[in-house]
């Protein structure tokens, strides 16, 4: 009896002694390693965080978007506000866009995408290690050329960036994920436009009697704007501005200045904005010629209710409305100031102008929807799929002779750094 209960007791003995190792490993493998059996278990799940401090999260729900470098080049800081897509009211706000390249213990082929800033990769002339970080060998993630910059500015100098991005997120009209200056509205608030085949409507020719009234108010020619203190005349726009400033003298008008060094002083942008309305026309010279380079001057100019003159590398008839603007570019100085001149004499005749302000409106879309277009292209099924630039330079450099073909940065001559991801 007694031998039998020593037995029984021994042999409890070892199933408590392997209970307790198997609570050993269990215990080892669920609290100093559970990301291993995790990461088995569930291929879903990601660690994020340092040694000290990390949580699982399951990978699918999120996108995860690290910006490279160039934190402070729009526009990548408003997406580094923390939730800015919850914030923004986005359609999609299951995006993570984090600076940290230890974000996921260093592991860079978790990142759904990673974006790079134009304006670093104008100095690059090499060709980015993928070895080093074996991003590409990630079969999803995509690179993302990101800039808000003009490409006359910033080109795209080397081959080497042939081949190595799979979107683009620029102002240009036909970026994977366009972030134009400017957005257009119909009046029911659907954004129609800038697009490259933009269909006005056809008859805008009637205007409310509150936007005649306002045009009532108007009794200065032209306005212009440039916050920088340059009087260059090497500068094409300040060149021409000064030109048309020449020519409207001899009728008796003037050209006036705003602005850190315009002749024109007002306390405040608002009180700007005001003394606006009084000028019949704008100048929305643009300071760098590339194709759809509209920035955000053209929007002061019909926000005011003035007729912007404009002149850039952009098509106009994609951003504005047939016969609501002038572009300088096809009307030289000796034409414009007679045409300025005329227009203000005859109020039906400028008054058409505006016929566009029944039909539409204009948006600074920057803060808002251009930052939601990032997280709605990283849940677009159409957009996922393998895409690439096999050709990025000839799709956004200047189709004119750009800085890098005036020998400023010419291939090979202009090495800064090996291995670009070393920014
Ligand atoms: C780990 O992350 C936590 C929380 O983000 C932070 O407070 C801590 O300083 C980090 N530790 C190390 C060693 O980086
Ligand atoms: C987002 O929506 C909430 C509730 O609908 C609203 O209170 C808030 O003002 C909106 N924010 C923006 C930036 O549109
Ligand atoms: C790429 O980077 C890795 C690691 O930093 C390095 O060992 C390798 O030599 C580099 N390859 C080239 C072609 O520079
Ligand atoms: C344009 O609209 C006006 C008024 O809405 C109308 O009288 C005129 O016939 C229209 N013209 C054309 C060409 O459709
Ligand atoms: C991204 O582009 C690279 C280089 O062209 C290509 O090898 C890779 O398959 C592309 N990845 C995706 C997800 O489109």
């Amino acid at each position: 009896m007694s031998f039998v209960f020593h037995r029984r007791l021994r042999l409890l003995k070892v199933l408590l002694s392997l209970k307790f190792m198997v609570f050993i490993i269990v215990f080892w493998i669920f609290y100093i390693n559970r990301h291993i059996l995790f990461t088995i278990l569930v291929p879903d799940l990601v660690e994020i965080g340092n040694s000290t401090k990390s949580i699982m999260v399951r990978k699918s729900a999120n996108k995860y978007i690290l910006l490279w470098s160039a934190y402070r080049y729009p526009p990548f800081p408003v997406l580094m506000y923390k939730d800015i897509f919850a914030k923004k009211n986005c359609t999609y706000q299951n995006c993570i866009v984090t600076t940290d390249r230890n974000y996921f213990r260093g592991d860079l082929t978790k990142f759904d995408a990673i974006a790079l800033h134009g304006r670093k990769l104008i100095k690059y002339t090499t060709r980015p290690n993928k070895s080093s970080h074996g991003s590409h060998k990630s079969l999803h993630q995509k690179f993302i050329y990101v800039n808000q910059d003009s490409a006359w500015n910033y080109p795209i100098c080397s081959f080497k960036f042939d081949g190595v991005f799979n979107w683009t997120m620029t102002y240009k009209l036909n970026s994977d994920i366009p972030i134009p200056y400017i957005q257009i509205r119909d009046m029911a608030g659907n954004i129609v436009g800038p697009k490259i085949d933009m269909q006005w409507k056809s008859n805008m020719t009637e205007v409310d009697s509150d936007v005649i009234r306002r045009l009532k108010k108007k009794k200065k020619a032209v306005a212009w704007f440039y916050p920088e203190c340059h009087t260059s005349t090497k500068r094409e726009n300040i060149y021409l501005a000064n030109y048309l400033k020449n020519e409207l003298k001899r009728y008796g008008y003037t050209v006036d200045t705003f602005g850190g060094c315009g002749t024109h002083r007002c306390k405040s942008d608002s009180a700007c904005n005001k003394k606006l309305e009084e000028y019949y026309f704008f100048l929305a010279y643009e300071k760098s010629f590339a194709v759809d380079f509209v920035t955000s001057k053209v929007l002061r100019a019909l926000w005011h209710y003035t007729v912007p003159i404009v002149y850039g590398g952009a098509d106009y008839s994609r951003f504005l409305p047939p016969n609501s603007y002038i572009n300088a570019r096809y009307t030289p100085a000796t034409r414009l100031a007679p045409l300025i001149v005329k227009l203000m004499k005859n109020p039906k005749l400028y008054r058409r102008y505006f016929g566009w302000t029944k039909h539409y409106t204009y948006h600074n879309p920057m803060n808002t929807d251009n930052v939601c277009a990032l997280c709605a292209a990283m849940n677009d099924p159409k957009l996922t799929g393998r895409t690439e630039y096999p050709h990025l330079r000839s799709w956004w450099n200047p189709p004119f002779p750009n800085k890098c073909q005036r020998g400023y940065l010419n291939d090979g001559n202009f090495v800064i750094d090996d291995d670009l991801f070393e920014i």
